[in-house]
């Protein structure tokens, strides 16, 4: 399973691609709001930024409502970085735009997707990627990651190529889950990243392992 990370901040991008773990980035409008990112121009830029940090896909997510306008949007955003992955919502218009915009070549990540049956349909329109909510569906009290697996499971057994992304992730549990679920990818937020390294006994071990050796009468 592959990670990303799910932020437009770009201290955050350089940060993360320093350990050499994160394999592409998920945007949205919230996390570009989230970063005083404002307007077509300054997302552009944003994105821009992120492509020469993290070599390989940046999600970039429309903002029109209409099938038409997302399809303007997406063939215009297709041109930005050299490997765009256009974010299409999972609604009537949205399968429609996902439909066009495949046939065209471009990449497809279908977010906002909270059934099984948004997945079939998303798939059959050409979406590259799947982006089940976990943690939204959580918060409302259902079990995210159990729709990571169903829609895994379904794609597994009908032989279907659009990978599953894990999203709405939040905390580290979901990462194991998602990968034991059978998700291609986790899109991430930093904060988790760091959770993900962090391990007490790994703290511990590497200072007594420090200490023993200056003990001994070793330097540094
Ligand atoms: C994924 O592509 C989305 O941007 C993201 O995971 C949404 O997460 P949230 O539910 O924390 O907003």
């Amino acid at each position: 399973m592959k990670l990303f990370l799910d932020t437009a901040n770009i201290q955050e991008i350089r940060l993360g691609a320093r350990l050499g773990v994160i394999s592409g980035v998920t945007t949205n409008p919230s996390l570009a709001a989230k970063e005083g990112i404002g307007g077509r121009e300054g997302y552009k830029a944003a994105v821009h930024e992120i492509a020469d940090i993290i070599d390989g896909p940046i999600s970039v997510e429309v903002v029109s409502q209409d099938a038409a306008g997302m399809i303007a949007e997406g063939r215009d955003i297709a041109e930005w970085v050299p490997n765009p992955w256009v974010k299409i919502p999972s609604t009537a218009a949205g399968f429609e735009a996902i439909a066009a915009l495949a046939r065209d070549g471009i990449k497809i990540n279908q977010t906002l997707c909270f059934s099984v049956n948004q997945a079939l349909l998303g798939a059959q329109a050409g979406s590259t990627v799947v982006s089940p909510f976990v943690g939204r569906l959580d918060d409302i009290g259902q079990d995210g990651m159990a729709l990571v697996a169903d829609i895994a499971n379904v794609y597994q057994r009908h032989n279907i190529k659009t990978m599953v992304m894990a999203a709405s992730v939040r905390h580290p549990r979901h990462c194991i889950l998602a990968a034991q679920a059978g998700a291609h990818i986790s899109t991430i937020p930093y904060t988790v990243l760091m959770q993900m390294v962090q391990h007490p006994l790994t703290d511990s071990g590497v200072a007594r392992f420090l200490q023993d050796w200056q003990k001994a009468g070793n330097r540094q």
